[in-house]
């Protein structure tokens, strides 16, 4: 993915790029888990340490965002950073326990991150970001 597509663009740019990044992530691994060429464990490994060092990277990132201005929805949006993070560690019992599911499993799980971020981008990161662009407005 080169660029953000537009539905999921939310003005503010740096948001925008590590938008990019996170959904590229995502997208690797797909790519990665559909080839079959390595071995499960390896996927799963790589897997979880770039999306887990990722995700922490872009969730400081946007909260200290939100902190400097003082949105009033931080906490609840925290809250859902946290189920994010959560579940991402279902990655881990899923490579813990080698069946030969744990593929598809993979697949799954990282399908249903795929579709929670760009849902959480497109409903409740814009929703900041309106808060924000509309502050930085009237301090012009
Ligand atoms: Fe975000
Ligand atoms: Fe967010």
């Amino acid at each position: 993915m080169d660029s953000l597509p537009e539905q999921y663009r939310i003005g503010i740019p740096n948001l925008d790029e590590q938008h990019t990044r996170f959904l590229q992530i995502i997208e690797d691994v797909l790519l990665k888990i559909g080839d079959g060429k390595k071995p499960k464990e390896l996927v799963a490994f790589e897997l979880i340490q770039d999306l887990k060092k990722y995700s922490i990277i872009h969730f400081t990132y946007e909260e200290q965002q939100m902190k400097k201005i003082d949105w009033p929805n931080i906490n609840a949006h925290k809250d859902l950073h946290h189920d994010f993070n959560k579940k991402i560690l279902e990655y881990n019992s899923i490579s813990n326990s080698k069946n030969e599911k744990n593929l598809s499993k993979f697949k799954e799980l990282t399908v249903f991150l795929k579709d929670w971020f760009l849902n959480h981008i497109q409903k409740e990161d814009r929703k900041f970001a309106e808060y924000y662009l509309e502050k930085k407005k009237q301090s012009l």
